[in-house]
């Protein structure tokens, strides 16, 4: 009997995967490059389903229904190369690699060509859901060939999650990198989603002075509101939690230097490159990196930087309402990060000739996924039909809710700042809002003074086919350039 797909890396997400396949019926060949990890999955779950376990790659390749289907689970990077040249020489023409980790798309569109000349197909693989989803239904963005994805595709949403709707929470995204880019976006609005939960949390301690366990209250009740999330809904348990050493709150025992592996630096290098001002993202992942870099640095900064604060604005808020306003800053803010993830999607499908369906993409982060919500729904049904709006923002339902949360959203950012409270998500999402609907832009000058030192000419609102240069050391007439 041969195995419809192989796994190779059998660390956490590659075991959850290939028992997740074993579960749905498919009979899964598994190989780790030290047994190990071969052995320990096969005496601990090998009676779920049906896996040939295997000890070399020949083995592996040999033990595979054609076209082979080859999942590859290797840490991003260097190993997933060193796999392929393992398993090129033993494939046929047709075969499938597929790597499912989170890789660089632009590694995966070098992939993809290389193994293309080989007549094989490379598919890139954004896989999301954690351990958790891996297992029991993760959210699947596939790139490749839309050859590849007939073969593959209907055994990838098999084992994807599905939406409320039953609808798989997998879908062929584009060509070459495709999946890969749109799962790196992902990320990066995962980390915006996680940071204007943090500056929540900030000011409901530090202005409302609720304590981790009442703000557990509050985010359980939010999460039955329009924010109704995975995140919002784990925040609540994570804030609840308490740390059995100290008998503190956990929160107040976690060191706060956050962690990150890359795939949020990813997205705001590369829309740095395509232009495309995902601030709230970038912001998300500047403050990962200011919380963990220069210890000493913070640390000398708390003793010698002053606050500038009043004594009076030190009081705690007792008002419910400041509550309602946190939650209104959190959602408008998180529309605006969703609304320029998704802008850059759009210039990166221009970009790289990828046909990415906005409707499709957020239809399948819907359900297993890590920024699974309520508000997925609405964003994919904002993009359903033929008037899909130029920017997420302008969605009727959107602009309405916007208007809704803006006096909220103004309060809290003034409150913060006038506190010393860093909300820089909360804060560079309106900027990015009153700048998008602001009729005139600070730009013109800095067009004026680059004129000035650098001839660099500017564009004029009433005749803007031309350039143009003032003769700033002569007479400073306007000339033509
Ligand atoms: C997911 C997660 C997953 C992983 C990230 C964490 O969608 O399942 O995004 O891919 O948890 O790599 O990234 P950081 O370590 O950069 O926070």
């Amino acid at each position: 009997k041969k195995a419809h797909i192989g796994v190779t890396g059998l660390a956490v997400m590659g075991a959850n995967l290939a028992r997740n396949f074993a579960h749905h019926g498919y009979t899964v060949a598994l190989h780790n490059r030290s047994e190990g990890k071969t052995t320990a999955l096969m005496e601990e779950h090998g009676s779920e389903g049906d896996f040939i376990p295997t000890e070399t790659m020949e083995e592996l390749v040999d033990s595979l229904e054609k076209p082979r289907r080859v999942l590859i689970m290797v840490k991003a990077g260097a190993p997933v190369d060193s796999v392929i040249e393992q398993l090129t020489p033993l494939l046929d023409e047709g075969d499938i690699i597929i790597d499912g980790g989170n890789s660089y798309f632009q590694d995966t569109r070098r992939r993809e060509r290389e193994c293309a000349e080989k007549g094989l197909h490379f598919v890139g693989v954004g896989v999301s859901g954690g351990e958790e989803g891996a297992l029991n239904g993760p959210s699947i963005m596939p790139g490749g060939s839309e050859e590849s994805y007939k073969s593959l595709g209907p055994m990838l949403e098999d084992i994807s999650a599905k939406a409320d709707d039953g609808t798989p929470c997998c879908a062929w995204i584009g060509t070459d990198g495709a999946g890969h880019f749109v799962k790196m976006v992902h990320n990066g609005i995962e980390y915006a989603d996680m940071q204007v939960i943090g500056e929540a949390h900030e000011l409901l301690r530090s202005v409302a002075g609720l304590e981790p366990a009442e703000q557990a209250d509050v985010f359980e009740e939010w999460n039955a509101t329009e924010l109704s999330s995975y995140l919002i809904e784990i925040t609540a348990q994570v804030l609840r939690q308490v740390d059995s050493r100290t008998g503190k709150p956990f929160i107040d025992v976690v060191a706060d230097a956050a962690g990150q592996k890359g795939t949020g630096r990813w997205t705001v290098q590369e829309a740095l490159e395509l232009g495309s001002p995902v601030t709230a993202i970038a912001e998300s992942v500047f403050a990962r990196a200011l919380s963990s870099s220069e210890p000493v640095m913070r640390k000398e900064a708390q003793e010698v930087l002053p606050a500038g604060i009043g004594d009076t604005t030190e009081d705690v808020v007792k008002d419910p309402g400041f509550v309602e306003d946190v939650r209104k800053a959190l959602y408008a803010s998180k529309l605006v990060s969703y609304a320029q993830g998704l802008d850059m999607l759009t210039m990166a499908g221009r970009e790289y000739g990828w046909q990415l369906d906005l409707a499709t993409i957020a239809s399948l982060w819907r359900n297993g996924c890590i920024i699974r919500a309520e508000l997925l729904n609405v964003i994919m049904a904002a993009y359903q039909g033929d008037k899909a709006p130029l920017n997420l923002l302008f969605a009727p339902e959107f602009i309405t809710s916007i208007e809704d949360a803006l006096p909220s959203w103004r309060r809290v950012v003034a409150r913060a700042v006038e506190r010393g409270i860093p909300a820089p998500v909360f804060s560079s999402a309106l900027a990015y809002y009153d700048a998008l609907r602001r009729p005139r832009l600070n730009a013109a000058l800095t067009q004026g003074l680059r004129d000035y030192f650098g001839a660099h000419t500017y564009k004029r609102i009433d005749d803007p086919d031309s350039s143009f240069h003032v003769l700033w050391s002569g007479d400073r007439s306007e000339v033509v350039s």
